[in-house]
């Protein structure tokens, strides 16, 4: 038996009468201070002077520690933990483990374009067995947050615009995560973040205040986070943002209300990063009294490293505005978790074992499946792609080109080191015997540097000066001059997207765009690689380049993946998460958007602007193959229905082409009137599917209440209204396949 056997011998799901006993005998012997520690989480790094962890964990001061990724020290200090404390409660280690710990997968956007939820699934599961390798117990992903405007760089990290296709990515990744059960070995605890409405920032600026009316956050940005409780998701992280004027980490509403009355949810509560804290930079607490009263009544479990329970709870349970039953009632559900995943039986990590996991070769090969199936192809004019085996003389350029940083992306755990295949390597590992010449050409850079930029490990590089940009530029040029075919690689360094990484506009950053315009008019074939974390406006590379790729920001196996699909040994399936914006003036953008008084194409309105058409540049749910598939015979069961029952939507796709391929057969609806104006299309249900030549597959799909009915603003409750539905099946969100049905009463 191997190490990871002897671990998972050890797997004993305890009752919930069990885990309750348990933890009142905890409670029974713990000091109201200890029970604040366990409200507590500590930065293992510390980021601001203050106490060694090593002393506030003695103490019995912390009940969690985070930004620390250290196998060793995280045994010293759950010894000091288990050992020394007054209660012996061991330590949750957590770290963000966002997509993948050291076998990096594709960003949560690019895996939400594969609309396969067991690719996000799998990979998460990888990320859990390497993390807890590690010794980490707990990380905070998923991000849930929908997200429709391009500019707020936070859309890298979640599944995109909608709630259909957000919610299965939601629920997916949290069994890849915690698995069957929270003691489950090899997994960790999940925490569904950043509870809600984050993705909606004014502006798309990140952390400003939210706006969204109660049906938009209930229709919307709530089915991602109810999908995760419904997958048992242990922890939720309460968002930084004003929420309709009231921070999202003192929020009642969100936190008591919907989170643990509507939707049942028995685990814990940790803030964002220093939140409580910064409720009074916010302008919402009157001090750090004030905030950790209104934090914890509010419903947060957990102080994330802003130091305002551990110093102002004490006080106010001593002069009784906090009653003991207050803290009691928010330190059981830490305990409760922390006996469910068997942390007391199987305290510390066997330190060996990390490098044997993390060299799996099944994990890369993982990461290389997901890249493969997140790539979306956007454009082949002349079927450009897929490309001869038998090139000779190939030019690679562009600044991410052989960017390992851009390769994996954003979100990296703490302390990592890149280490991907770019997509120079893949494509010079694919032709052995070819000429394969690379140029970065001129640099790419933020204006605007970021927090980030003054951590520890941050590499810092002098900007290159204008002549040095010049020189670049010519050296590109000429590189892909003396070429038969070129592949550009364009998009948007790791440090544009992500948290502090908004920005206004969306068109390729620095000379980019120039770049792409010369090299095209040398009248070489050119096939355009995008690595980015965000939709990018490419409205000339759309009318001009013939091939164009999406690859996102594709992970360890990155350029491999794309290799493989540029090469046709993959055949490209995945299909946008986002509607593609043709500027950062178009955003928000999204597809399930009201009808007007006078909708674009009716009498009025050719566009809702006079510089740009109002449509997408890509639609949701868009992308090609080097097949072609026929949507056909769509089928819905009855042609009227009562309220309260539901109908299956039947139709066939044939693979009309000559290679087996993968179709995302997608169903909206709209409904045409009702007690709100509902938008003009929704996704209520999609299917991946393989098929070979000439082949045909059925898919079904069900819509019932819960397809069909709303959150009404007019009637402030949940309805399902009597009235008639258009239905549409097809490929993306502008499906022409269409049929009709009547709900009655
Ligand atoms: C981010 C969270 C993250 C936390 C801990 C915050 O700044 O908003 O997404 O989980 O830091 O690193």
């Amino acid at each position: 038996m191997d190490n990871e056997g002897k671990n998972s011998g050890a797997n004993v799901v305890p009752s919930e009468a069990e885990v309750a006993e348990r933890v009142e005998n905890l409670m029974g012997r713990m000091s109201l201070a200890e029970k604040i520690g366990q409200l507590t989480q500590i930065a293992g790094t510390p980021l601001f002077p203050g106490p060694e962890p090593e002393d506030v964990i003695r103490k019995g001061g912390a009940g969690s520690v985070l930004w620390l990724n250290d196998t060793k020290k995280f045994n010293a200090l759950q010894k000091i933990a288990v050992e020394e404390s007054p209660s012996k409660i061991p330590l949750l280690f957590a770290l963000d483990v966002i997509h993948g710990y050291r076998t990096v997968f594709p960003v949560p956007l690019a895996m939400a374009s594969s609309w396969d939820p067991s690719v996000a699934e799998r990979a998460q599961a990888v990320a859990a067995k390497e993390a807890r390798a590690a010794g980490l117990h707990w990380t905070f992903s998923p991000m849930l947050d929908i997200a429709r405007d391009a500019r707020w760089g936070r859309i890298v990290e979640g599944a995109g615009e909608d709630p259909c296709l957000g919610a299965a990515m939601a629920a997916a990744q949290v069994r890849g995560f915690q698995g069957e059960s929270l003691g489950a070995p090899d997994r960790v605890l999940a925490c569904a973040k950043h509870f809600a409405g984050y993705g909606a920032a004014d502006g798309g600026r990140d952390y400003d205040p939210v706006y969204l009316p109660e049906g938009r956050l209930r229709n919307v940005y709530f089915p991602p986070f109810e999908a995760a409780v419904k997958a048992g998701v242990g922890t939720f992280m309460s968002a930084y943002m004003d929420l309709n004027d009231v921070p999202a980490s003192g929020n009642r509403f969100l936190l008591r209300d919907v989170l643990r009355d509507e939707w049942g949810f028995q685990g814990f509560v940790v803030s964002d990063a220093l939140a409580i804290g910064n409720l009074v930079i916010q302008g919402f607490a009157r001090d750090g009294r004030d905030a950790a009263f209104r934090s914890l009544s509010a419903g947060v479990n957990m102080d994330m490293a802003s130091d305002t329970y551990p110093q102002h709870l004490a006080g106010l349970v001593e002069d009784g505005t906090l009653q003991m039953s207050d803290i009691d009632a928010a330190v059981r559900p830490i305990l409760a978790i922390k006996v469910r995943m068997g942390l007391f039986e199987r305290p510390y990590t066997d330190e060996s074992r990390l490098a044997q996991v993390v060299a799996r070769p099944e994990h890369r090969q993982e990461a290389r499946l997901a890249a493969q199936r997140s790539m979306v192809l956007l454009r082949n004019e002349g079927r450009l792609l897929p490309l001869h085996k038998d090139l000779k003389n190939v030019a690679v350029i562009g600044p991410l080109a052989d960017s390992m940083e851009a390769t994996e992306g954003s979100w990296m755990v703490f302390g990592h080191t890149p280490a991907a295949i770019t997509v120079v390597e893949g494509i010079r590992a694919r032709l052995p015997g070819a000429r394969v010449e690379y140029a970065p050409g001129p640099e790419i850079r933020r204006e605007i540097g970021s927090f980030f930029d003054d951590m520890p490990w941050a590499v810092k590089k002098d900007p290159q000066t204008a002549e040095q940009a010049e020189a670049a530029f010519q050296t590109a040029v000429a590189t892909a001059r003396s070429a038969d075919l070129v592949v550009l690689v364009l998009g948007e360094n790791a440090d544009m997207a992500g948290e502090f990484a908004s920005c206004t506009s969306l068109d390729l950053s620095g000379r980019q765009e120039e770049l792409l315009e010369v090299v095209l008019a040398l009248g070489k074939p050119v096939v355009l690689v995008l690595l980015n974390g965000r939709p990018l406006s490419i409205g000339w590379a759309a009318e001009n380049v013939p091939a164009i790729l999406e690859a996102w920001e594709p992970g360890s196996e990155g350029g491999h993946a794309v290799a493989d699909i540029l090469f046709g040994d993959v055949n490209p399936g995945g299909k946008l998460p986002v509607s593609f914006p043709r500027s950062g003036g178009h955003a928000p953008l999204y597809y399930a958007r009201n009808l007007t008084h006078s909708p674009e194409g009716g009498r009025m309105y050719r566009s809702r602007y006079w510089d740009c058409p109002t449509t997408p540049l890509y639609p949701f749910g868009f992308g090609l193959s080097y097949t072609t598939f026929a949507i056909t015979n769509l089928q819905v069961a009855a042609l009227q229905i009562k309220v309260g029952s539901s109908v299956a939507v039947t139709a066939d796709v044939t693979n009309t082409g000559p290679v087996l391929g993968d179709e995302v057969v997608q169903l909206y609806i709209h409904q045409k009137a009702g007690s709100d104006s509902r938008p003009l299309r929704e996704l209520k249900g999609f299917e991946r599917l393989t098929l070979k030549p000439g082949e045909t597959k059925t898919v079904t799909f069900n819509l019932g209440p819960a397809e069909l009915g709303y959150w009404s603003t007019n009637l402030g409750k949940w309805v399902q209204d009597a009235e008639a539905f258009d239905i549409w099946v097809g490929a993306d969100s502008l499906a022409t396949l269409h049929a009709d049905l009547e709900v009655i009463r």
